[in-house]
Formats: structure tokens, sequence, C-alpha cells
């Protein structure tokens, strides 16, 4: 018998966390924590320093993984490997240090540890395929809609924006279609600020999923459809950002899971 007026299929999250705890040692920095986020949207992470933001990206990416509870990626649960495996998975997470060759080129950077080579006369004897690396990376790179220099400029002559999306290319390069950001404007001005939330609404724009760990309010409010609060390890929120004000959002972050 057809279900007429059924509920609409439910679409599994890209990535849940069921009751996550982690531990460094003694440190509980994340307790019984769960998390799902959704395709498309772009999902803000906030807290205070030392409330686990970084680790549960860490998580995510699977840099670390869960002392107790479970990760599901699409539905189906996951042991993640390492970053590798993430990647391999389509989650990429762009950490604030960035992990670029500042002495590489552009092209260089976006293919690190992927490079394209060519064949040679010579059998056996392959070279790195520059023109198609340029070509790609700067494809990659026109997506994101940010100006860039040639791409044999070295990554040390560009902005704090322009590396931001030289990383992100780096992840559409895996294919990633969840990136995980973590505190992507911390050492950034107003302006090169201003360039990275705007990558941001663009990945959103071309149908991938973000998450953004912050602790700039008005970053979050500005480009976040939902927001998380982590305190001292646990979720003290998860709701939509509408509605919400930077000042709103500082209120909640201090005081939010406290009695
Ligand atoms: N490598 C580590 N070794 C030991 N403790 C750590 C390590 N990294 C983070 N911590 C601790 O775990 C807790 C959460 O840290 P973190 O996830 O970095 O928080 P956030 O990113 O929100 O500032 C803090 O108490 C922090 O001191
Ligand atoms: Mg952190």
């Amino acid at each position: 018998m057809a279900l007429v007026g059924s509920a609409p299929p439910v679409v599994a999250p890209v990535v849940a966390l069921d009751r996550v705890s982690f531990g460094y040692g003694a440190v509980e920095a994340l307790k019984s924590v769960d998390l799902a986020v959704q395709a498309g949207e772009v999902l803000g992470l906030c807290g205070d320093n030392g409330a686990g933001k970084s680790t549960l990206a860490r998580i995510i990416s699977g840099a670390e993984r869960p002392s107790r509870g479970s990760l599901s990626i699409d539905g189906a649960p996951v042991t993640l490997g390492g970053p590798r495996d993430a990647l391999a998975r389509g989650i990429a997470t762009i950490y604030q240090n960035l992990a670029l060759a500042p002495r590489l080129s552009i092209a260089e950077n976006v293919f690190m540890g992927a490079e394209l080579l060519r064949a040679m006369p010579v059998p056996g004897l392959r070279l790195l395929d520059k023109p198609a690396m340029a070509r790609a990376a700067r494809a990659y790179l026109d997506q994101l809609n940010i100006d860039m220099p040639a791409m044999a400029t070295p990554v040390a002559e560009l902005s704090g924006g322009q590396r931001q999306a030289v990383a992100i290319a780096c992840a559409l390069r895996w294919q990633a279609r969840l990136i995980v950001m973590d505190e992507p404007t911390a050492a950034l001005g107003v302006k090169e600020t201003a360039r990275v939330l705007d990558l941001i609404r663009t990945l959103a724009a071309t149908g991938r999923t973000v998450v953004l760990v912050s602790h700039n309010m008005a970053d979050i409010v500005d480009v976040t459809s939902r927001v998380a609060i982590l305190r001292s390890g646990a979720k003290v929120q998860d709701r939509p950002t509408e509605g919400l004000t930077a000042d709103s959002l500082a209120h909640l972050v201090m005081t939010a899971g406290t009695a």
C-alpha cells in the first residue's frame, strides 16, 4: 500500500556525533556531545577558550577518535583511521595555521600530495604537469570568486584571505562536501575577514556544508544558519542563528548551561 501523505524521506546528516566524549589524559575535552551537521548548512561552533571546539573539529576530521560515543557519516557509523580517511569521505578540515608551504606556488599548494604527472617519451619517466596543475588550481579558485595573482606566485606573497582561499581550493580538489574551518578569521583584519566570510557564503551557495569554529560572534551571526555552543566540553545550546545578534550570542556563550 502506498504511504500517501507520509512524512518526506529523512536525509541523514553528513556527520553526526552520538554522545561523543574525548579526553587528553585526565582532561575531559568533550563530554557526551550530540551534534548533527545537516547537508547544506553553515553551522557555527562557539564557546570560550578551552571549551572543546578544536577537539570536536579534530574528531570530525579524523585526527582524533572518540574515547566514548560514535561518529556517523551519511547515517552510517564509522571509525575514521585518520584525516586521509575523512578526506576520502568528503570531509576536509582547515586549521588556523593552514598547513600551506609558503615558499611553494599557489598551484603547488593546491596539489600538494596529489600532484598531476605527465608521461614522458622515456618509459617510466614522469614529470610534474605544471600547466595542468595551474589550470586546475585556477579553476578551483575561480569557483571561490576571489582575486588571485598568477598560479606560480608563492603563497608567502598572498594576503590572509587569499591563503584561506588556497586552503579551501585544496579541500575542493579533494572533492570535500563538508569543510570544517577552525578559527579562519582569528589572525585577520576587518577587510580580510570579510573576504573569508564571502568565501564561506560562496561554499554554501555551491552546495557545500560548512562548520565554522569561531569565537568571533559577529562572524557567526553573519554567515551561519545554526549555532552550537560548547561549554567545558559539553554542548549547552543548539539553535537557529536567526534572531541572534553578536551581543545576544556572546551573552549565550557566557551564560548558557550555567545554573
Ligand atoms: N594536545 C592537548 N593535550 C592536552 N590537553 C589539551 C590538548 N589540546 C587541548 N587540550 C585541552 O582540552 C580542552 C579543550 O581544548 P580545545 O578543544 O583546544 O578548546 P577550544 O578550541 O574551544 O579553545 C582544554 O582544556 C585544553 O586545554
Ligand atoms: Mg580552538
